[in-house]
């Protein structure tokens, strides 16, 4: 084998100049140095892929995935957020000169350019040395990109209300609601519905009714005197309809 002293490599690389085929050794020439594929080397292996298992299993049980509700598309409220890693990309948009009329900047010319430039490195970038301070424009570039990233990254998280966001995206209790019964009839008559929601499970202007764990009369009685945020005087229907609509509401339970 050619090795050590007198071997020429390309500029300082650890690739030797003259192209030879790579033929490994026998495994008779390492005594003592070699295992056995089947089934020493392979029980290794398991034993350690059965540690990340457990260690993987042990932290989805402990962070469950941070998952939302049901997407749905007619739902104008909530606001979609890409994933943490296209967070750069996705605050580029926000910017005068990359939106709007100019999206094709934002979204092509800018990612494109920085992406290209990636894949073009090794044809650009074809010196021998191998130092990062000897290699100031690959360096620069790298520097550049990453502090771009970062900041990107940084100023989109930091224009995100977090609390807001979660509370989008909160999994409702929902119930099985008989449209057609008379208790949903007289809170939809009572704009109640303007509040709570058509599925009764709340939005951004007023709490979910589903398993409020209220009395009729409880109900009843929120309902024509308000509670905290809520106004008096919603429920301008008789006596009779209102334990109708009390008994209706306290009958509701997630499914
Ligand atoms: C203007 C919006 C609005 C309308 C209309 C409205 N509510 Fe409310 N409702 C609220 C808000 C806000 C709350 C939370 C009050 C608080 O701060 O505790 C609430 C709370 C309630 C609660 C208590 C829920 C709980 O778990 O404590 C009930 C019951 C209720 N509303 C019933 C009704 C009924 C019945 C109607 C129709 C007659 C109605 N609401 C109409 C805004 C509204």
């Amino acid at each position: 084998m050619h090795r050590g002293k007198g071997m020429k490599f390309v500029g300082d690389s650890r690739i030797p100049a003259e192209r030879k085929p790579n033929i490994p050794k026998d495994y008779s020439e390492y005594p003592g140095k070699t295992e056995a594929f089947w089934p020493n080397f392979l029980l290794k292996e398991w034993m350690v892929g059965s540690v990340f298992l457990v260690g993987y299993l042990c932290l989805t049980i402990a962070h469950p995935s941070p998952l939302e509700r049901v997407a749905d598309p007619t739902d104008t409220g909530y606001l979609p957020l890409p994933d943490w890693y296209f967070l750069f990309l996705y605050q580029l948009l926000k910017y005068t000169y990359a939106s709007g009329p100019y999206n094709v900047i934002g979204g092509f010319i800018i990612p494109g350019l920085a992406f290209g430039g990636l894949m073009l490195a090794p044809f650009i970038d074809r010196g021998p040395k191998r130092r990062p301070t000897q290699r100031p424009f690959a360096t620069g570039f790298m520097l550049l990109s990453f502090a771009s990233v970062v900041y990107l990254t940084w100023e989109s998280v930091d224009a995100v209300d977090w609390e807001a966001k979660e509370a989008m995206g909160a999994i409702v209790e929902e119930a099985e609601i008989d449209t057609n019964s008379d208790g949903f009839k007289i809170y939809q008559e009572n704009g109640c519905i303007n509040c709570h929601g058509d599925t009764l499970s709340g939005g951004a202007a007023a709490p979910s009714l589903i398993g409020t764990g209220l009395t009729p009369e409880e109900i009843a009685n929120i309902a024509k005197n308000g509670q905290g945020g809520m106004p008096a005087g919603m429920y301008k229907g008789n006596d009779e309809d209102l334990v109708k609509l009390s008994e209706f509401i306290s009958t509701l339970e997630a499914k």
